[in-house]
Parts: structure tokens; C-alpha cells; sequence
């Protein structure tokens, strides 16, 4: 294996791993920071997770760490098993009105868009899809798009930072500034953003905004944070009501409290948190910046393969992508649902290549490739061949 940063990572030699997006991919020393964490909790359970005991301050330090890697005041940070449990704790608290409007998109991700239909119907509120294009030319097209369904009455958008299925950078900053605008609240699923782009909430200044650690910034599953704004905190609960909703706030914010305790929870993942962005802080000479810009100049490769090998124009502008990208497959040669999951199940068992192959809202066949540092061009070499090989045999 010729990439030097592979050692890192216990990931499978014998499968080219193309889909850090899913659920991220933890390195060597992020497990063992771990394992020193769950060491030190077991060796006294009541003394490390009590909240009126040892586990707080702890808690605090990460705050202040992520505080300043996106740019918040660690006052506004809450911390979350993961993004989905950040949208559905705010989606869940927002205090909708019957007729009220939430919008969301088309390429926003399943759980959160079903959140958003759950937490909605339940107040006689209604969802609203923009309808975004894939192939797509420009930002413009999302803002147009997006704000063609904003209405007097709507209250909320849900929109993500990095989409799931098709990998764009949404123009977050001027939506957020369309909506505002407009009297609407905007909350910004940013589950692929920290690691993957710039994150800094000081300038985006969304009204919340929640994000994963164990996916770019290859944090132990399972951990992400919950920023919400000050003047919103007293309305957002977690998902899970817990001691914290009466229990003495020690010195923090109700808001704090609720959140630092909701039932008894692992707070490793949390806690090991900075050991993984410490790892990726020195893993190349230019820092995060230079993972980051590494990561993006690969998935253009990689999809300039795939895009080649497929004989597809471009789907999406490159200043549109992070490290994510996905490259839409002809219906004609894939064939329908069940052909697309045969066609992953192919790629895996006959080729060794995990990568996701879908129906993006439940028509277009689409495939997502992810870059991350363990990863290498002939890598997605093999994936090109391997759809050639794929994609011709059921042809002839
Ligand atoms: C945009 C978006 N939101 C939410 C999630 C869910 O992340 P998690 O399962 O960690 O909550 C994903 C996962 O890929 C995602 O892409």
C-alpha cells in the first residue's frame, strides 16, 4: 500500500474503503485515547460520570476545545450523540403553530428530513421541499431554489452545510442571510462540516447549527455538538428528558444542564474528541488547512476517474465540493432499485470497493465516493474499472 497515512487507520487492507462519509473512520490513536478514557471510567464509575462529581469540568474542556474550532462561544455548545439527535433536538422544542411552514430540501438527508415531517405534522405544521437540481451549475440555483419556498408563513429551514447524497457545500452564509431576512430561523445540519470545510459560526451566524465528530474529524463514534443561539435556548430540549430539566444547573446554564445529562451515556467518544483533531492537526506539515485542501484535490481526481470512465459530464462545479462527491450513472445502464443495491453488492463482493450506490430521491442512480487522508487515486482507479466491468456485463 503505498499511502503513508494508511498505517493509521485499522481499516481492512484487503478492501478499498471509499466511504469515510457514512460513518467516518477512527484512527489507531483516537481508539487508544479512548481506551484510556473508558479505563479511567471503569476504574471509578461514580466519581467520573456524576455530574456533581468529576464529570463536568471534563465535559467543559472539550467544550472549549470545539468552541474554538468553529468559532463559538462554548456557552452555546451542547453536546450530542450524533447530528441526527441535534436536528430532532431542536426540530423537536421549535415551538410550531398550525398552518406554520418548515422547509427542507431534496438533497437534505432521510432521518433529518423525517424529523422534520414528524416534529411538524405533530403541530398541524406543514414541510415544504425545495427542489434542488442534480447535475447542478451554481449556487445560485440553490438560493433560487430555496428561495422560491420561503413564504409568509414559513418558520423554519432545515438545510445541510455538506448534502448527503450528492456531497455540495451549500452556500450556507447568504441562505442563512436570505432567511433572516425573511423572519425565518434557519438550522444547519452540518453533520459532514467540521474537518471536511471551514466551520466558523461567529461569521455564519445560523440560529442552529449541529455537527458530527466521527466523521471528518474522525472523533470514536459516537459524538457532535449543538450549537444554538443564545436567544433560542431556553425553547431547545433534548430528545431525551432527563435529570437535568430539575436537577441542580452547577453553576451552568439551563440550557448546559439539561443537555450535559440525559440518562447515563458513554462520554468517551466526547471526551477522545480532541486527541482526533490533534492527530489531524499534524498529519500533513500544513495542518488541518492542508488535510482539508489534500482531501478536496483527491475526490476531484477520483471523480475526473469515475466521471471518465462513465462518459459523464461534470455534475457539479468543483469550488461546490469538499471532500465528498457523488457522480450520477445512467438509469438505462443501472436499471432500478433492486439493480442499484446489486450493483453495490457487485462493487463489494466481486471488486473489494465499499462505496454507496443509491437512487437520489428515488430516481436517479447515483454513486458517492469520500476522500480522506488513508486514502489514494488508484484506489478509485479500481472503482472506474470495476464499473466497466460491471456496468458492460449487464449491458451485454
Ligand atoms: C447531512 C447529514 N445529516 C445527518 C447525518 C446523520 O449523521 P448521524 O447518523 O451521525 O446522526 C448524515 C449522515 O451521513 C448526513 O449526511
Amino acid at each position: 500500500m503505498s499511502n503513508p497515512f494508511r498505517t493509521h487507520w485499522r481499516l481492512n487492507p484487503d478492501v478499498d474503503f471509499l466511504n469515510h462519509g457514512s460513518f467516518g473512520a477512527t484512527p489507531i490513536v483516537v481508539m487508544e485515547a479512548q481506551r484510556a478514557w473508558m479505563e479511567r471510567l471503569e476504574r471509578d464509575p461514580i466519581e467520573f460520570l456524576g455530574p456533581e462529581r468529576a464529570l463536568l469540568p471534563k465535559l467543559d474542556r472539550v467544550r472549549d476545545y470545539i468552541g474554538r474550532l468553529v468559532g463559538a462561544d462554548p456557552a452555546d455548545l451542547a453536546f450530542v450523540r450524533n447530528a441526527t439527535e441535534g436536528v430532532n433536538a431542536v426540530l423537536r422544542s421549535f415551538p410550531f403553530s398550525p398552518g406554520d411552514e418548515v422547509v427542507i430540501t431534496n438533497h437534505g438527508y432521510n432521518a433529518c428530513n423525517n424529523a422534520a415531517r414528524y416534529a411538524a405534522e405533530r403541530c398541524g405544521a406543514v414541510v415544504s421541499v425545495a427542489e434542488l437540481p442534480f447535475p447542478i451549475e451554481s449556487n445560485a440555483q440553490v438560493i433560487e431554489a430555496i428561495d422560491a419556498m420561503l413564504t409568509s408563513k414559513t418558520r423554519l429551514l432545515l438545510i445541510d452545510h455538506v448534502t448527503s447524497p450528492t456531497g455540495l457545500v451549500l452556500p450556507v452564509k447568504g441562505l442563512i442571510e436570505l432567511a433572516r431576512r425573511r423572519g425565518v430561523r434557519v438550522m444547519v445540519d452540518g453533520a459532514h462540516a467540521p474537518g471536511m470545510v471551514p466551520v466558523d459560526l461567529s461569521d455564519l451566524d445560523p440560529d442552529y447549527y449541529t455537527g458530527n465528530h466521527h466523521k471528518w474529524l474522525c472523533g470514536p463514534k459516537t459524538s457532535g455538538f449543538l450549537y444554538v443561539r443564545r436567544e433560542w435556548q431556553h425553547e431547545v430540549r433534548p430528545t431525551t428528558i432527563s435529570h437535568g430539566a430539575n436537577s441542580p444547573a452547577l453553576g451552568r446554564t439551563p440550557f448546559l444542564a439539561e443537555f450535559n445529562w440525559v440518562g447515563t451515556y458513554d462520554p468517551t467518544p466526547i471526551l477522545s474528541m480532541p486527541a482526533a483533531v490533534e492527530f489531524l492537526s499534524v498529519l500533513k506539515e500544513g495542518g488541518f488547512t492542508q488535510l482539508m485542501r489534500d482531501n478536496h484535490a483527491l475526490v476531484l481526481a477520483g471523480r475526473h476517474a469515475l466521471l471518465d470512465a462513465l462518459g459523464c459530464d461534470l455534475p457539479a462545479p468543483a469550488e461546490m465540493l469538499g471532500s465528498l462527491a457523488s457522480v450520477p450513472l445512467s438509469a438505462e445502464r443501472v436499471g432500478d432499485g433492486d439493480a442499484v443495491k446489486r450493483l453495490q453488492h457487485r462493487i463489494y463482493h466481486e471488486h473489494a470497493i465499499e462505496v454507496p450506490i443509491f437512487l437520489l430521491n428515488g430516481t436517479l442512480p447515483c454513486l458517492r465516493i469520500s476522500a480522506q487522508a488513508y486514502n489514494s487515486l488508484d484506489q478509485y482507479e479500481r472503482l472506474a474499472d470495476a464499473l466497466r466491468v460491471c456496468l458492460d456485463s449487464k449491458r451485454s
